[in-house]
């Protein structure tokens, strides 16, 4: 198997992680308002895009991968149409929050420090991996989550407010042309190295002659996953308090202290996931993720210890909702 695949398979687990996050598994239960004030504060992140690939191709030797990155801020800002900050805003103003709202909105802390944690991806590094760095970081965090970010948004919009994908210059474009599985369709956007995405493979392949490379690419993908992650995190943290807890965990709980009270001896928690109904079940098995994500964001083996045990809810959730 080509290095490049197994970069690939990387990337399409990181893919899976994305969509098991709460805030998309629950997506189409998000309130109009909250949907909104996501896409608002999602703002802050693409109106400054063209200069975070900007930063990275002055510190990017190869002129290979400095091209790929020039072709795609030239996309971003062509000459004789609006450049795809001024389409986000005509989206935006389609579903209800004018240009005025959004230029006068302020960044939440969360969404600031996700922005330091992109803009912490393109820092020029002075070893022989930087180029490759930069280039497996970007194409996870400003190509490929961004465009499985609006699989979600785009059929959304749609029912929400009629933003149909013809009527969409914004997100529908950027979805249909991202995405990692691009084939053809309305857009005559096919798989085909015309793709951000897909621009970004022949670079690559050439930067990881060997499983070391491979490696590192993996690791600043990975690292780029965990930027784009921190966007998100603010708009879960309480959006699961405010359902879960009124719905899974309180059933997730009742259903604890039921099955503790008929048993004599500590009960073993895989015994007790398994005795519990699927959108229960999910409630615990969130934790456990968690844990495994705090583990790989930390490194710290306490985590690991935590996941697969009753621990793992007390970390995520404390004491009980
Ligand atoms: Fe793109």
């Amino acid at each position: 198997m080509g290095l490049i695949t197994k970069f690939s398979e990387h990337e399409d687990e990181l893919i899976r992680r994305f969509h098991a996050h709460p805030f998309f598994r629950s997506f189409e239960d998000v309130s109009d308002v909250a949907l909104r004030a996501y896409l608002t504060q999602k703002w802050f992140l693409s109106r400054d895009f063209v200069s975070w690939y900007d930063r990275a191709i002055l510190g990017m030797k190869d002129p290979e991968a400095r091209e790929v990155l020039r072709k795609i801020i030239f996309d971003e800002t062509p000459t004789d149409a609006p450049s795809h900050r001024e389409d986000l805003l005509a989206d935006l103003s389609y579903i209800g929050v004018p240009k005025n709202k959004v230029l006068s909105s302020k960044p939440t802390r969360a969404t600031q420090r996700a922005k330091r944690n992109l803009d912490r991806l393109v820092n020029y590094r002075k070893d022989p991996d930087n180029d490759l760095r930069v280039m497996a970081a970007l194409r996870m965090a400003g190509e490929v989550l961004v465009a499985e970010e609006y699989r979600h948004v785009v059929p959304e919009l749609e029912r929400r407010f009629g933003l149909t994908t013809d009527k969409s210059v914004f997100y529908a474009p950027h979805f249909y042309h991202d995405r990692k599985d691009a084939c053809v369709d309305a857009f005559g956007v096919g798989q085909q190295p015309g793709t951000h995405t897909n621009s970004f493979v022949a670079v690559l392949d050439r930067m990881m002659p060997d499983e070391d490379k491979l490696a590192v690419a993996i690791e600043s993908s990975g690292r780029a996953y965990d930027a784009r992650m921190s966007f998100f995190d603010q708009f879960t943290t309480g959006y699961r308090v405010r359902r879960a807890s009124a719905t899974a965990a309180i059933a997730a709980s009742l259903a604890l202290v039921a099955y503790l009270g008929d048993r004599r001896e500590a009960p073993s928690y895989a015994e007790f996931l398994a005795s519990l109904k699927p959108a229960e079940r999910t409630f615990y098995l969130d934790a456990d993720r968690r844990m495994l994500e705090q583990f790989e964001r930390t490194g710290n083996p306490i985590y690991l210890e935590k996941a697969g045990t009753f621990e793992a809810v007390k970390e995520a959730w404390g004491e009980g909702p």
